[in-house]
């Protein structure tokens, strides 16, 4: 029998049954839901409204409870529609008559909404953590390249040289943010919806700031059709994982490039990398190409939530039991793609040789032949047009600036002199931007410095 059965005088039909059910997937959150119960039980004695006796009772039930669905020994039923029925019911059928006292002063509305919450929550660290991890190997593999250049690009033509630490660093920074910007996302949810009931609260002498206390959150939420209407938490929550994949997506892309033969500036290592079906030769980055494909899950996770909120009158509709799937798949996503990458950066080979010739080309020092004049004296603009037609001349001779005799690079400039094959060197061009954040030994060891900082505050 439903447990609202004394309005209704039709059974619900097994189409709608099935259909309204959500036990499917939220039975992921049964421990959410009896810590929930357990504190409002808690406080219901604490107040007085319902006996301190019949307040144990509840507990030590629910506790049992807990402890037989972690043993495996509890089976839930699509009839009792959500984890929520599923436990409030089996409480009942164990513990008699008391049972029927839990849902005193709560609804689903404000039960599903603490239980969210509290799960959401309980993740957070756990991303964090491993995007720490990821952070690691970030710093080690910087750490051992302090000294290996390469093409820095832009439109994916070469630029401008740097180092692999300064590169590696560029990702530290972004994980860096996705930490912060998970940190902020759990400092802002961190309010207690418990007690908020179906919208209105209750005439109850309910105690919100016991509950929020009890549940481990900074207080309870301030406005009770927010509480129970309010998916923020989880969209910020899949914003936040949305942008850390895109990072992750971005890297994968230039690790997929490096490793391919055009560039081959990395060698994956065996164990993180896939054979072909039939093309002997293949190693394939799959690895790098599943998280850049999984990112379009998550991706897909934040429309989802945000598409399902935008029409949605205050304050609970049926609608936002969509909110989980996409919120756990989400999860799973994220927390199988940081580890499985970080450990596929760790094991990667860098082939020094393959980048630094690369450096080699392209014209890369081009710009600091340009300083090398304007630090004699002339205007930028000037030696800017005067290295272009040096570079024009190389094209057309198959010369690079530092191959070409010292009389051609006269006679675009009488100022150029035999120092200018020092100036455009690839080590003079990376160690000599020394500007804070640029790719010159001592602004990379500032910058593995900054996020060790960061890291040991965690
Ligand atoms: N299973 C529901 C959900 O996930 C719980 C809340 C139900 N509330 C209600 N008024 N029907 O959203």
């Amino acid at each position: 029998m439903k447990l609202w059965a004394g309005r209704f005088q039709k059974e619900t039909d097994t189409l709608v049954n099935d259909f309204n059910s959500s036990i499917g997937f939220d039975a992921r959150m049964y421990k959410e839901d009896i810590a929930g119960s357990i504190a409002h039980a808690a406080m219901l004695g604490k107040t007085g409204i319902i006996e301190e006796h019949e307040a144990e009772k509840i507990i030590e039930g629910l506790q049992a409870i807990l402890a037989d669905i972690k043993a495996g020994q509890v089976e839930f039923s699509l009839e009792n529609e959500d984890i929520h029925m599923n436990i409030e019911t089996m409480l009942t059928q164990r513990i008699g008559d008391t049972g029927k006292r839990l849902h005193t002063a709560r609804s689903r509305n404000d039960q599903v909404a603490v239980d969210f919450r509290l799960f959401v929550k309980k993740e957070i660290p756990v991303i964090i953590k491993q995007v720490m991890g990821l952070e690691e190997v970030l710093i080690k593999k910087a750490e051992a390249n302090l000294d290996t250049v390469m093409p820095g690009y832009t439109h994916l033509q070469r630029a401008q040289p740097t180092t692999f630490a300064h590169y590696m660093m560029a990702y530290a920074n972004m994980f860096r943010r996705d930490i912060t910007r998970l940190e902020d996302c759990l400092e802002r949810m961190d309010e207690c919806p418990l007690g908020a009931g179906a919208l209105a609260t209750s005439t109850y002498p309910v105690d919100r700031f016991q509950t929020a206390q009890a549940l481990g959150f900074k207080k309870p939420t301030d406005n009770s059709m927010d509480s129970v209407s309010d998916r923020d938490f989880a969209i910020e929550f899949l914003s936040a994982c949305s942008i850390l994949m895109m990072h992750l997506s971005r890297f994968s892309e230039e690790i997929i490039l490096w490793c391919s033969w055009e560039f081959k500036y990395v060698d994956l290592d065996d164990a993180y990398s896939t054979g072909s079906s039939i093309m002997p030769q293949k190693k394939n980055p799959d690895v790098a190409e599943l998280v850049r494909g999984k990112t379009g899950r998550v991706y897909g996770s934040l429309i989802t939530l945000l598409t399902l909120m935008k029409g949605l009158p205050l304050a609970y509709n049926k609608d936002m039991q969509e909110d989980k799937e996409p919120v756990f798949d989400a999860i799973d996503t994220v927390e199988l793609c940081v580890p499985v990458f970080s450990a596929m950066l760790d094991t990667l080979t860098i082939k020094t040789g393959n980048m630094r010739a690369a450096a080699s080309g392209g014209f890369i020092n081009a710009t600091d032949c340009a300083d090398y004049l304007v630090k004699k004296g002339m205007p930028f603009r000037e030696a800017y047009m005067i290295v272009g037609k040096l570079v024009n001349f190389c094209i057309k001779s198959g010369e690079t600036l530092d191959t070409l005799p010292l009389k051609d690079f006269k006679a675009v400039s009488a100022i150029f002199d035999a120092d200018v094959y020092q100036a455009l060197e690839l080590g003079t061009c990376v160690n000599g931007r020394k500007v804070y954040g640029g790719p010159a030994k001592e602004s990379v060891l500032q910058q593995i410095a900054s996020i060790k900082e960061f890291l040991e505050e965690r």
